[in-house]
């Protein structure tokens, strides 16, 4: 195991901006990361997944610890499912691949999200009306002071929205080190009835689409709307779509009866912070190397040299207009550093 000392986090992080870790190191196997974790105090380490879902807007100090354990496996299976274990340093994309060559139903929606498997549960990863939490069977977690393996059924996961328990109660305490997700051999449910998969795959003309049908058209168009961060850097969406209550919600559509929304039920209505972002005007917009996307205004991009700052500076500008223009808040869904 090799501890680098004031390493660049420049090509650890999607969105390429420059930060440097006092202290970096990668663990391949559960050994090396207990034995980092004893080396090194519990509150100066950062746990570094893919690092598609984290803005740096300074240098860390203490241990940035890269996850690069690896491996897929089957747990079980019959002649229905499989329940595979995938450690946390796989890459997400490249499980669904996999997945897709195995005719392994579940996570075709979910294709060409970056980031690794273990980060997935942390924050619910999902995509085209499906999230991680419909195909998880649970999760193993390594307590960053005890080193206890603890496993994680899906209700101790507590998943909402982009959110489960480990960005709640459990925040900063457990590392992933496995996942395991119950996937279908065959009779495969697919879900194609979310934004444009249906018309995609019509345009292609597939009337029986299987899960590589689905697959494609998710990718297609994914890169049709979202930057690729190797050409790019970007983390994805970087604001969470705010959730309103009814009252509120009453006012907004009275206000705004042209925008899109979607019904949570028991009162509450989510609003694509992408329509806000674009109406108040910031598609495309740049403030130096840090900017709007231009084809998708969720999306924070990084046009060259901008630093996490920069990026963050927009992003607060952006939160500032679109609470006085529409009284809504916006939360960033990326993790601040
Ligand atoms: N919209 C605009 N202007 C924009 C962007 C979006 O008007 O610039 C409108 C669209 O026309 C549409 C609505 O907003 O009516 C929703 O847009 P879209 O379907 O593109 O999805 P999103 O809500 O912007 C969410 C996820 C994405 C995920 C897509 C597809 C969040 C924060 N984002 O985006 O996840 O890929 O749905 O399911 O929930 C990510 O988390 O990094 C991510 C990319």
């Amino acid at each position: 195991m090799t501890v680098h000392r004031d390493h660049s986090l420049k090509s650890f992080n999607t969105f390429g901006v420059e930060a440097r870790a006092a202290h970096f190191a990668t663990a391949e196997n559960l050994d090396t990361l207990k034995s980092l974790l004893q080396t090194f105090s519990k509150d100066s380490i950062t746990i570094l997944g893919g690092g598609s879902n984290i803005l740096l807007t300074q240098d860390l100090p203490g241990l940035t610890l890269h996850i690069g354990l690896k491996g897929i496996s089957i747990v079980e299976e019959d002649d229905l499912q499989v329940l595979l274990e995938v450690q946390a340093g796989e890459q997400w994309h490249d499980l669904v691949l996999f997945c897709l060559d195995h005719n392994y139903g579940g996570i075709e929606n979910l294709a060409l999200i970056p980031g690794q498997v273990g980060t997935a549960p942390i924050q619910n990863i999902g995509a085209y009306g499906v999230e991680i939490k419909d195909v998880l069977d649970s999760c193993v977690g390594l307590h960053k002071t005890s080193l206890d393996l603890k496993t994680f059924d899906l209700e101790d996961c507590a998943f909402g929205y982009r959110d489960s328990v480990f960005k709640q109660s459990l925040k900063g305490q457990y590392l992933i080190t496995s996942v395991r997700l119950r996937l279908r051999k065959k009779n495969h449910v697919l879900k194609t009835n979310y934004g444009a998969i249906a018309q995609v795959l019509k345009d292609d003309g597939i009337t029986d689409p299987n899960i590589q049908d689905v697959a494609k058209a998710v990718i297609d168009i994914r890169q049709s709307k979202l930057p690729d961060p190797k050409q790019l850097g970007n983390s994805g969406s970087f604001f969470k779509n705010p959730v309103i209550a009814q009252n509120q919600f009453d006012d907004f559509r009275v206000q705004q009866p042209a925008a899109p929304f979607f019904e949570m039920g028991q009162g509450y209505y989510k609003i694509p912070a992408g329509w806000l972002i674009e109406q108040a005007g910031f598609k495309g917009y740049r403030q130096g190397d840090a900017g709007v996307h231009e084809h998708q205004a969720l999306v924070l991009v990084n046009h060259g040299t901008a630093t996490g700052q920069e990026i963050w500076a927009l992003a607060q500008n952006i939160q500032q207009r679109i609470k006085e223009v529409f009284g809504i808040t916006l939360e960033p869904e990326v993790n601040l550093f």
